[in-house]
């Protein structure tokens, strides 16, 4: 049995790693507010608001064999090490792939891909509904995390797209929706294009395998790339749901008609126009399966979704091109090639 700490734990990622903590028997504490949700039943959470520098300090005293942190806040982790370092054996910093400093170039390993700089002094947390700074603040995290702990107890994990149950976001959760209702289904760009994610529960695994291992490095924590082809059909599979067919439609027209790419309003969500973005969802996987990281079957991934969208249906974000907007698209797609 391991004591970890998770600096986070009341919401998806972290909830899940503290989970899985328990059910494996460790001692599991959380410090978060506690405001974004309960943690997992076994962890015990001890509530602190890190805007305040001195919140973790009365941590210390216990020690950990390892801490798990998610935070995008440069000050939050700086404060953090301040506090725990010394008494830490192990540290996991979940970082992102948003770090990248080029989106285009397909394959790139996290060993020798050009990261973006740093976020300037000024700048403490990403910005406003973009997120600006996002990136640049978990460059600056990775930085301070490999300088206190060193390199020979940090583990830095960018992850990529994470999805599954307790997804916060409308992204994989669309197509689940969208598969599960049937019929004419827009599937945007190209069969052969590329798309890549991680289930939250094949991350939070592998978090706890570097923590049990010392596992030290910087990783991509994604899984290997697949067509949307393969996305789409897996989805529909395992929902079993009513028959779905796909119309494919290329990604000039749907930017012509104001589809917009990711995620939010009118967007098809785990799309993104190439080829500027055609290595967001294309990284190489296999340095992060080599040192540990197992991937789940996409069927899983969907049925754990689905059943967590139909308990808690209050909590499933609604984004995406409504059904209206969609239909409208397929229809003048569809004249436009009978035309
Ligand atoms: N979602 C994706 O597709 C994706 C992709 C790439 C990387 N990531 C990264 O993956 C991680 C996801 O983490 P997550 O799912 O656990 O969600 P998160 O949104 O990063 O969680 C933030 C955690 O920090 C706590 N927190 C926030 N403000 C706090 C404060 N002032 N004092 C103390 N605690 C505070 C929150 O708890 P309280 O609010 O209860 O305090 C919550 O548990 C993040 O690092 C994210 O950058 C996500």
């Amino acid at each position: 049995m391991a004591r970890i700490l998770v600096l986070g734990g009341t919401r998806f990622l972290g909830r899940a790693v503290a989970r899985l903590a328990v059910a494996r028997g460790h001692e599991v504490t959380c410090a978060a507010r506690g405001v974004s949700g309960a943690v997992p039943e076994g962890a015990r959470l001890v509530p602190v608001d890190r805007d305040d520098p001195a919140a973790l300090a009365a941590l210390a005293r216990r020690g950990f064999d390892a801490v798990v942190d998610v935070t995008r806040q440069v000050s939050y982790a700086r404060h953090a090490l301040a506090a725990l370092a010394d008494h830490v054996g192990h540290w996991s910093f979940v970082s992102t792939i948003s770090v990248y400093a080029d989106n285009a170039t397909p394959g790139q390993r996290a060993a020798d891909a050009p990261v973006l700089p740093p976020a300037p002094p000024e700048v403490d947390a990403p910005v406003g509904p973009e997120h600006r700074w996002y990136g640049e603040c978990k460059v600056s995290i990775e930085g301070l995390v490999r300088e206190r702990m060193g390199e020979d107890r940090s583990f830095i994990c960018r992850a990529g797209l994470l999805v599954g149950a307790e997804d916060p976001s409308d992204r994989f959760p669309y197509w689940v929706r969208r598969l599960a209702r049937g019929g004419e289904v827009l599937a945007p760009g190209q069969p052969t294009d590329r798309v890549q994610f991680v289930d939250v529960a094949d991350l939070a695994a592998w978090l706890l395998h570097a923590a049990d291992t010392r596992l030290v490095g910087t990783y991509d924590g994604t899984g290997p790339a697949m067509s949307r082809a393969d996305l789409l059909a897996g989805v529909a599979a395992a929902l079993n749901g009513p028959n779905a067919h796909l119309t494919w439609v290329d990604q000039d027209f749907l930017l012509a008609h104001d589809v917009r790419e990711w995620s939010g309003e009118r967007a098809l969500p785990l799309w993104v126009r190439l080829p500027e973005w055609a290595g967001l969802m294309d990284r190489d996987a296999d340095p992060a399966l080599e040192a540990g990281l197992t991937v789940r079957p996409l069927g899983d991934t969907v049925r754990a979704t689905a059943s967590w969208m139909s308990a808690h249906p209050g909590d499933v974000r609604q984004g995406g091109l409504d059904p209206a907007d969609e239909a409208a698209i397929l229809g003048t797609w569809q004249a436009v090639r009978k035309a």
